[in-house]
C-alpha cells in the first residue's frame, strides 16, 4: 500500500506584503494550534520579500506549516538580475516551490522547456517541485484536456529521468477554474489527477503511486471536502481563499473533517 500524505497549500500570488504576512501567519498559527491537522501538510505560498518574515514567525511560534516559493530561477547562480536561485530558497527554510503555475505561463511566457528545467533547477537546490499543468477554457471546449495534461506533464517528467517521486508534487489547476469561481466537479478533478497518474507511470513506473497530486481552483471552504474525495486528489492548492486566515482555516477545516470521516483515508 502506498502512504500519500495530503498537501493543502495557500498561493497567496502578489497579495500581501511581508507586514501583512506576519500578521497573518500570526493569526493562521493560533487557528491551527485549535484544530486537529496533523494528518495533512499544511504550507503557505507568500511572494519572495515575505519569505524571510514568515520563515522566522514559523520558527518562532513552532509552527506545523510548511514554507513554499511561487516561482524559483531555472539557473543556479550567474548573471541572471532579478532571479531567485533554488538553494537561496532553501536556506531561507522554503521546501516546495510552484513550478509553471498557468498565471506565470500566461503572462510570463513560461513554456513547457522552461517549466521543465526550472523544475530541475528546483530539485538540485534540494526543494520539491510542485508542477502546475491544467488545460484552458478553449482546450477543453476541445475536448483537448488529456493531451494538454500529457504535453504538459510528459515535458517535465521527461526531463528528470530517475527522480524520486516523492520529491515531486503535481497540481492540475484547469486553467477555467482559477479565480472564476466555478472550480471542477469532484468527478472531472478526479478524474483528471487519475489521468496524471497515468501518464507519471509512464516516467516513473509503479513509484507514480507515491507522486502527490493535487487539484486548484476556486477551491473554497464549501467545497474542498467534496474536492478530495477521489481516490487521486491528494490535496488542494488554494488561491484566494487563503488571503486571510479565516478562510484558509475554513479550507482546513473542512479537508481535515473529510479525512477524519469515513470517505476518504490519507493513507491507503
Ligand atoms: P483561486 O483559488 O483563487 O481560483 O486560485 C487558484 C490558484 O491559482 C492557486 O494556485
Amino acid at each position: 500500500m502506498t502512504e500519500r500524505r495530503p498537501i493543502v497549500a495557500g498561493n497567496w500570488k502578489l497579495h500581501l506584503d511581508h507586514v501583512e504576512a506576519v500578521h497573518h501567519v500570526t493569526e493562521l498559527g493560533m487557528r491551527l494550534r485549535a484544530m486537529d491537522v496533523a494528518s495533512i501538510d499544511v504550507v503557505v505560498v507568500p511572494p519572495f520579500t515575505d519569505l524571510r518574515s514568515v520563515s522566522s514567525v514559523i520558527e518562532a511560534e513552532k509552527l506545523e506549516l510548511g514554507l513554499g516559493a511561487q516561482h524559483v530561477s531555472e539557473f543556479d547562480q550567474g548573471a541572471y538580475t532579478g532571479e531567485v536561485a533554488a538553494a537561496m530558497l532553501s536556506r531561507l527554510g522554503v521546501t516546495i516551490v510552484l513550478v509553471g503555475h498557468s498565471e506565470r505561463r500566461t503572462f510570463f511566457h513560461m513554456d513547457d522547456a522552461t517549466v521543465a528545467r526550472t523544475a530541475a533547477a528546483a530539485l538540485r537546490g534540494g526543494l520539491t517541485p510542485m508542477i502546475c499543468v491544467g488545460e484552458s477554457e478553449d482546450e477543453r471546449a476541445d475536448g483537448a484536456t488529456d493531451e494538454v495534461l500529457a504535453r504538459q506533464l510528459g515535458a517535465v517528467l521527461g526531463e528528470l529521468a530517475g527522480v524520486d517521486a516523492e520529491r515531486l508534487c503535481v497540481a492540475y489547476e484547469p486553467v477555467w477554474a482559477i479565480g472564476s469561481g466555478t472550480a471542477a466537479t469532484p468527478e472531472d478533478a478526479g478524474s483528471a489527477c487519475a489521468h496524471l497518474r497515468k501518464l507519471a507511470e509512464q516516467h516513473l513506473g509503479e513509484a507514480a503511486a507515491s507522486l502527490r497530486i493535487l487539484y486548484g481552483g476556486s477551491v473554497s471552504a464549501d467545497n474542498a471536502a467534496e474536492l478530495v474525495t477521489p481516490p487521486d486528489v491528494d490535496g488542494l492548492l488554494v488561491g484566494s481563499a487563503s488571503l486571510t486566515p479565516a478562510g484558509f482555516a475554513g479550507v482546513l477545516g473542512a479537508v481535515t473533517d473529510c479525512y477524519r470521516s469515513s470517505r476518504r483515508s490519507p493513507r491507503r
